[in-house]
C-alpha cells in the first residue's frame, strides 16, 4: 500500500515535470511552432513597405507586426526568405511555421492554407514611368503590363486581358524585377498591390500610379490548416495589439498616416 502510492507520486511529479519543459524552453508557445521559442516566418522580401530587405535584416510593416506578435507569443521572431512562386507549398512542408507577404486572403488560397484575422486592406493599380502617355486603363488598350507571377495583379490583369483591354502580359518572379523592367521601357505598366506601387515609385522616383483600381483586398496571415492552436493564438495577439495601440504604432511608422477606422 505504502509502496504503491509512492509509485503514484513520482509518476505524478515526473508529469509535472514533463508539462513544464515546453513552458521553460519556448514561454508556452514552442509547442506549436517548429523550433521551439521560435516563430519561423516565410516571406517575399522584395514588396516594400511591407517586407524588404536592409542589408541582411528583413524589415517593413508586416516584420514589424510580426515581431509584436513574436512577442505576445514569447517567441523570437525568424524570417525566411522565400520566393513567392512555392511559399504556400512551403508553408505545408513545414519550412516555416506562417506566411506573412502581404498575401491577399484569396478563396483559392484558403483551400490549401488557413488565413489569420485580416490585418490590413488593399487594392490593386497601374503604375507607368513619369510622362508615360497611359493616363487610364483604358489607355492599357494593346500594351504590355507586367505583374508578378501568381499574384491577385496579374489575377487582375487576366481579367482586363481577356475584356480585351490589353495586349500581353509579362510576368516576374519578383515585383522589384518587373518596376525595373518598367524603368527601362520594356514594359508599358505593371498592375499590382496599390500601396507598394505608390511606395516604390515614390523612393525609386521614376514611375508613378495614375490609378487605383478597386478590389478591396484583405492580407492575412498563412498557417497550416491542422496548426489551429497557433492560429488561434495569433488571432488573439492581433487583436490585442490592434486595442493596445502597437498596431496603430507600426502603421503610422510605414504610412505616414493613422490607419483607416472601421
Ligand atoms: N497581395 C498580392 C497577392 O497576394 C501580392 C503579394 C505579393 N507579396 C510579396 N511579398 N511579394 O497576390
Amino acid at each position: 500500500m505504502r509502496g504503491k502510492t509512492y509509485v503514484k507520486a513520482a509518476i505524478g511529479l515526473l508529469l509535472v515535470a514533463a508539462l513544464a519543459v515546453p513552458f521553460v524552453a519556448g514561454c508556452g508557445s514552442s509547442g506549436v511552432t517548429i523550433k521551439p521559442g521560435q516563430l519561423q516566418m516565410g516571406s517575399d522580401t522584395e514588396f516594400p513597405p511591407f517586407e524588404s530587405m536592409e542589408g541582411t535584416k528583413a524589415v517593413g510593416f508586416d516584420v514589424d507586426l510580426a515581431t509584436a506578435i513574436a512577442k505576445k507569443l514569447g517567441v523570437q521572431l525568424n524570417v525566411i526568405t522565400t520566393a513567392w512562386d512555392g511559399i504556400i507549398p512551403g508553408l505545408k512542408t513545414n519550412k516555416y511555421d506562417i506566411i506573412m507577404s502581404a498575401m491577399t486572403i484569396t478563396p483559392d488560397r484558403k483551400k490549401e492554407i488557413n488565413f489569420s484575422s485580416p490585418y490590413i486592406d488593399s487594392d490593386q493599380s497601374i503604375a507607368v514611368v513619369k510622362g508615360s502617355p497611359i493616363k487610364t486603363q483604358a489607355d492599357l488598350k494593346g500594351k504590355v503590363v507586367g505583374v508578378q507571377i501568381d499574384t491577385t495583379g496579374q489575377f487582375k490583369a487576366e481579367e482586363i486581358q481577356k475584356a480585351g483591354g490589353l495586349k500581353e502580359i509579362q510576368k516576374f518572379d519578383t515585383t522589384m524585377v518587373a518596376f525595373e523592367a518598367l524603368e527601362q521601357g520594356k514594359i508599358d505598366a505593371i498592375i499590382n498591390d496599390y500601396p507598394v506601387s505608390q511606395y516604390v515609385s515614390r523612393t525609386r522616383g521614376k514611375t508613378k500610379v495614375i490609378t487605383k483600381i478597386k478590389t478591396n483586398e484583405q492580407y492575412g496571415i498563412g498557417v497550416n490548416k491542422d496548426n489551429t492552436e497557433l492560429l488561434k493564438k495569433i488571432n488573439s495577439a492581433l487583436s490585442e495589439l490592434k486595442s493596445d495601440g502597437t498596431y496603430t504604432t507600426i502603421y503610422k511608422k510605414w504610412f505616414g498616416v493613422a490607419p483607416p477606422t472601421e
